[in-house]
């Protein structure tokens, strides 16, 4: 994609469960994509929100001996959006499926979906995990041990399944298992990486079943419009959301504009979004999602992190001591993205001290503070470039040209690693040149000022191609050489041009953008 426009979201969260670091690595990892984009002139869109129906908020609810909408009211408001002021989240929107606009776009969808045929009534009988929002296939079901000794429990709770016996409506998914295998065969993009295609496509090619769509045991949820005796599955009613938020059934116009999106989800959650959401999608005559990316598991002390398993650290304890830059670099630079990554305390404070204080944030301080020193802070203009200069130009053009690549290609932390050529290759030419032995010769002056251009030139490069990534401490640097307009505002294709940084610019020196931070 180059031009026109990108849409991307979020699974959208169960309010239920208190933010940790895995809900912030999604969010993360979609708002530097779509700040990308938006930075590469793409009309471009950022959904995220929270999935307020279904059991486990009710029971919550009645937990705290109030209404699930106040309950969820609550939850949202002191948690999920503080959330995204914590990690510098710039999302076009948010989405709460308690809203009337979702509510009403969704009976629109199962309306139509009822008339052509899709859906018809039958009796249930199976096992549900309110954990997982799910009635369990064979595969996730086990013997209980301990106090659920002779019960069956789920596999990714190991809570005790409750069976469940009603009237439900289904949709017809089976009729849609060879739509799904040709999509994932013509389009192999489709669901990426290609370890989560393959379970995909296995999953599929094992035959599909019909979706029972509906509960009447409680009524949580939305109503289907034929049958208000009925609240809608909330599954797929949270699925929707990602149509309902760009006008599906209310704002055509805006719909037809924004339509199709990018979804990036965990992968605990792929199937709902490759083969579940396309099938809707398909009955409803609506085209497909552009892309599923289903990224890994965070790892703390070698298990998956999650609430219920106790291990859940709250996004807030890094920033408080990192910053909302540090948090961002770490979980997108040190795990590949689609594959698991292990968290852990000493591995970000080292990549703090060595990547961010020592390699980038140095990198700015020094430049800024011998621009201010030797030129009365004023960016020199360059005079002849030497072999060594061209090299730096070369660097920062192939850089910004592959993180391009990789940012496209959902890689951002192979994006990461290319824009770091860059800080690498200014702190070993700074290191090289010596620009404070040629300040002590008059002679050198025309020297000293090329050098310091290119390093200032470099750190332009930077701002530009890391302001997805950090964007605090790059409007920082922006601010302090002295540059007019908003960073977020310099396209990010061009950014790897040399010679945009205009000689005679003020330059301030710098206060260290990634301080000493205290340890215990
Ligand atoms: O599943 N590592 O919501 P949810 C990485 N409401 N990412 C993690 C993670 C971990 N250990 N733990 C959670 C739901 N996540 C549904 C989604 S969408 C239509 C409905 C992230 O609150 C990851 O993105 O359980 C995962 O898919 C998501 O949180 C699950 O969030
Ligand atoms: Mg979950």
């Amino acid at each position: 994609m180059s031009t026109g426009s990108f849409y991307i979201t979020t699974p959208i969260y169960y309010p239920s469960d208190v933010p940790h670091i895995g809900h912030g690595y999604t969010t993360v990892a979609v708002d530097a994509l779509a700040r990308w984009h938006r930075q590469a002139g793409e009309d471009t869109w950022m959904l995220t929100g929270t999935d307020e129906h279904g059991q486990k908020m009710l029971r919550a609810a009645a937990a705290n001996g109030v209404t699930p909408q106040e309950w969820v009211d609550k939850l949202v408001t002191e948690s999920w959006f503080p959330l995204l002021e914590t990690l510098d989240v710039a999302n076009d929107d948010f989405i709460r499926t308690t809203q009337e606009r979702h509510e009403k776009s969704v009976q629109v969808f199962f309306q139509r979906l009822y008339d052509a045929g899709y859906i018809y009534a039958g009796e249930y009988e199976a096992l549900y995990c309110v954990g997982c929002e799910e009635f369990k296939p064979d595969s996730e079901i086990v013997d209980g041990t301990g106090e659920f000794e002779g019960l069956k429990v789920c596999a990714i709770h190991s809570k005790p399944l409750e069976l469940l016996q009603e009237k439900n409506y289904f949709f017809k998914l089976s009729e849609f298992g060879d739509r799904l295998l040709e999509l994932y065969k013509t389009q192999p993009d489709f669901v990426r990486p290609a370890s989560a295609r393959n379970e995909v496509t296995s999953f599929v090619r094992s035959g599909l079943k019909d979706l029972s769509i509906s509960r009447s045991t409680f009524d949580w949820g939305i109503p289907l419009p034929w049958d208000e005796s009925h609240v809608i599955y909330v599954w797929v009613d949270a699925l929707l959301n990602y149509a309902t938020a760009i006008g599906y059934g209310r704002d055509e116009e805006n719909f037809a504009r924004r339509w199709p999106a990018y979804h990036v989800v965990g992968k605990d959650i792929l199937r709902f979004h490759a083969v579940i959401w396309p099938a809707m999608l398909m009955a409803a005559g609506i085209e497909v999602p552009r892309g599923v990316f289903a990224h890994g598991w965070l790892l703390v002390g070698g298990e998956k992190m999650s609430k219920s398993k106790l291990t859940g650290i709250a996004p807030t304890e890094i920033t408080d001591v990192f910053g909302s830059d540090a948090y961002r670099f770490y979980f997108l630079s040190a795990i590949a993205f689609g594959q698991d990554g292990s968290f852990s305390w000493e591995d970000l404070s080292a990549r703090y001290q060595a990547e961010l204080a020592n390699g980038f944030g140095n990198l700015a301080s020094r430049t800024t503070a011998m621009i201010d020193r030797y030129f009365s802070g004023l960016v020199p203009a360059p005079a002849e470039y030497t072999e060594l200069d061209l090299k730096i130009q070369k660097t920062v053009a192939d850089a910004a040209a592959a993180a391009d690549r990789f940012m496209t290609d959902f890689r951002p932390d192979e994006a990461i690693d290319a824009i770091w050529t860059i800080v690498d290759a200014l702190n070993g030419y700074i290191t090289e040149t010596e620009p404070w032995a040629l300040a002590k010769v008059e002679a050198q002056r025309g020297r000293l000022g090329t050098v310091l251009y290119t390093a200032a030139e470099g750190l332009r490069a930077l701002a530009v191609l890391l302001s997805p990534i950090m964007p605090d401490s790059t409007a920082k640097l922006w601010e302090a050489l002295g540059q007019s307009g908003r960073l977020v505002d310099q396209p990010v294709r061009e950014a790897g041009t040399w010679g945009q940084l205009a000689p005679g610019a003020t330059v301030n020196a710098l206060a260290p953008l990634f301080p000493r931070v205290e340890q215990d």
